[in-house]
């Protein structure tokens, strides 16, 4: 029998920044804790250039991997191994950090908006030190699902409704789909029922449903327990979110910056490794 997925926590985004100074709304992450394998979902989300023109200049990151969804804006990365890629609205950049990645994530506009994400996804214990791997997925290539009266379902990771979405393969089996529903429309989904799953508002709001027992505003992600079926409706104002799901790893996480590793000596190693310039050799 399906067994309905009920809401568990709903975390607010605070307002942070990161990076040379640049404005973000954090909900999964450190400060509010992570939710396995999520490591952290950063939205940037503005129209003064003040809020992003410095960027992420050079950073290294071991452990994990990195998604960058840009909604609105042009982003350059460049990193080590030598790749650049732009990043421009509806685009997709999913990077393997592994064993080490340095790169820098700089806008290339002085005006206009800047609106996307970046999440966090861990790496088991046995992947974290693989070597690092890095793909650009322009927008023209993600497909999106979409029939009159049915929700808009752009599908950047795992499947929905039968059409896979371009990243495959990853290990934490992680599904990644931007939703919109117009004023009051519903969405269903079912997902291994083991999996962490979790939504992220970011126009609009949600309603209350079998799901969710309270309204989820604007900027709030909401966290389910385990289940096998998802059951959504956007409000009165329609909504647009984030759908994330994936395979929880249940290893330790020792974390400091942009390393995450299982132990505190993996961390030191990375320290040292950084400092002694071979965090990607
Ligand atoms: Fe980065």
């Amino acid at each position: 029998m399906a067994s309905m997925r009920q809401l568990q926590q709903i975390i607010r985004a605070q307002k942070t920044s990161d990076g040379a100074g640049v404005s973000l709304y954090r909900s999964i992450g450190s400060s509010q804790g992570r939710v396995d394998p999520f490591l952290m979902l950063d939205e940037f989300s503005t129209e003064n250039p003040d809020d992003y023109i410095a960027g992420f200049p050079a950073h290294p990151h071991r452990g994990f991997e990195t998604v960058t969804y840009m909604i609105e804006g042009h982003m350059l990365h460049e990193d080590h191994l030598g790749n650049k890629g732009h990043l421009r609205s509806g685009d997709v950049q999913w990077m393997t950090a592994g064993r080490g990645i340095i790169h820098s994530e700089m806008p290339q506009q002085e005006q206009g908006a800047m609106r996307g994400f970046q999440l966090w996804i861990n790496l088991p214990a046995v992947e974290k030190m693989k070597p690092a791997g890095y793909r650009d997925i322009a927008s023209s290539t993600i497909p999106i699902v979409q029939a009159p009266g049915q929700p808009w379902v752009k599908v950047i990771a795992g499947d929905y409704d039968g059409v896979q979405g371009p990243i495959q393969g990853v290990s934490t089996q992680p599904l990644f789909i931007d939703v919109k529903l117009e004023p009051g429309m519903s969405f269903e989904q079912s997902l291994p029922a083991k999996h962490t799953a979790m939504v992220y508002v970011f126009e609009g709001e949600l309603a209350a449903t079998a799901s969710l027992s309270q309204a989820l505003p604007l900027k709030h992600a909401a966290v389910f327990g385990e289940g096998d079926q998802l059951c959504l409706q956007a409000s009165t104002q329609g909504a647009r979110f984030l759908l994330l799901a994936a395979m929880p790893l249940r290893e330790p996480v020792v974390q400091y910056g942009p390393f995450v590793m299982n132990t505190r000596e993996e961390i030191d190693q990375a320290i040292r490794d950084y400092q002694m310039g071979r965090l990607a050799a």
